[in-house]
């Protein structure tokens, strides 16, 4: 897996496909951005969804901003409460609204104005099934997703579930976008492999900002 990490990294945006864009390190505050997790975790904990089907995702999960992205025996959609705690979900830190925005206009999405952020961990063997990201109201802006702590394998998909896929290598301070054409293509994560961050242990915390309203 080692040459998916291993693309010429001199800083610049890396445009995969039309409307995906690779920021390699382009993360500068990433104990900062921890330390917000912690905080926001502590008020709205991680937890396991259930999907529709009855099947429990692997992925632990909470989210910060107005909205929250859940899944229950209901289907999947934002909401404004968390609905463990009954409480509106913690406010996005401001930390995090400037980093997204700073990441959307680097991939060419200017005016990203993300309502939600969620907030994603993964332990070894986790994973992400393939999916879209299609609950929000306006797919005009982009998904940014932020990674931190140990390294994970995206696949990226097309805009059909059985389309050909590609594989990209994602460390920490890592940022994807996809947007425009590329908005509703699939994608999954591998089984997280084991491993010990020096910063989170053997955790991989994933930020998505979307917006959704
Ligand atoms: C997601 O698709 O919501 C998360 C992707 C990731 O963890 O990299
Ligand atoms: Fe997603």
């Amino acid at each position: 897996m080692d040459d998916l990490f291993a693309e010429l990294d001199d800083g610049a945006p890396q445009e995969l496909a039309a409307g995906v864009v690779l920021l390699r390190g382009f993360v500068r505050e990433q104990a900062s951005l921890l330390l917000a997790v912690a905080q926001i975790t502590q008020a709205a904990p991680f937890r396991q969804m259930s999907t529709p089907g009855g099947y429990v995702m692997s992925v632990e999960m909470s989210n910060c901003g107005a909205l929250g992205w859940i899944a229950d025996r209901h289907g999947y959609r934002y909401v404004a409460h968390d609905p463990l705690t009954g409480e509106p979900w913690p406010a996005m830190p401001e930390a995090f609204l400037a980093l997204a925005r700073r990441a959307g206009l680097e991939a060419g999405f200017a005016d990203f104005s993300p309502d939600v952020c969620l907030i994603n961990r993964y332990v070894p063997s986790t994973k992400l099934s393939m999916h879209q990201d299609k609950d929000e109201a306006d797919f005009s802006a982009p998904i940014v997703s932020v990674s931190l702590g140990l390294p994970a394998v995206f696949v990226l998909g097309g805009l059909q579930r059985n389309d050909p896929s590609q594989r990209i290598g994602l460390s920490h301070g890592d940022v994807l976008v996809w947007g425009g054409p590329a908005r509703l293509r699939y994608h999954g994560v591998l089984a997280l492999k084991h491993g010990n961050h020096v910063e989170l242990g053997a955790c991989r915390i994933n930020l998505t900002f979307r917006q959704a309203a």
